[in-house]
């Protein structure tokens, strides 16, 4: 699937080490993190345990600690350090005329409520969704 590239902030916004977050478009939460070797990290801004934005959270050494409940992620992978399979959503990242742009996942589609009541209505009686 692909993505949507949104600028989320300028990089002079993001300090060495310390985590930034932006809501991009409508409600896209994202975190930035200047990684200190020229790359930027951008992420969910929120914690896979529970919804914390990681963007309050520290940055030591190469990772991103979540400050709900101290779980640490790898600024590389995004993987928790300590339960690989427990990661943070990372996005693809690029600086682009000193802009941080994330690949975000597109868009919910948005149906109407008519759409909404005939798809409903179909599967209730065993027709396609969209038939
Ligand atoms: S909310 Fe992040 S570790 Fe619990």
């Amino acid at each position: 699937m692909t993505g949507r590239w949104q600028r989320v902030c300028r990089v002079e916004e993001v300090p060495a080490g310390r985590p930034v977050g932006r809501i991009v478009g409508e409600s896209d939460r994202v975190c930035v993190v200047d990684r200190g070797d020229g790359e930027y990290v951008a992420m969910l801004d929120r914690c896979p345990h529970r919804d914390v934005a990681l963007s309050d959270g520290v940055v030591r050494d190469g990772t991103l600690v979540c400050p709900g409940h101290f779980w640490c992620f790898d600024l590389a992978t995004g993987e928790r350090t300590d339960l690989p399979e427990r990661g943070a959503t990372v996005y693809r990242t690029r600086v682009v005329d000193g802009w941080v742009e994330a690949e975000l996942p597109p868009p919910p589609s948005r149906r109407s409520i008519r759409e909404w009541l005939l798809s409903e209505a179909r599967a209730r009686s065993g027709q396609p969704a969209d038939g």
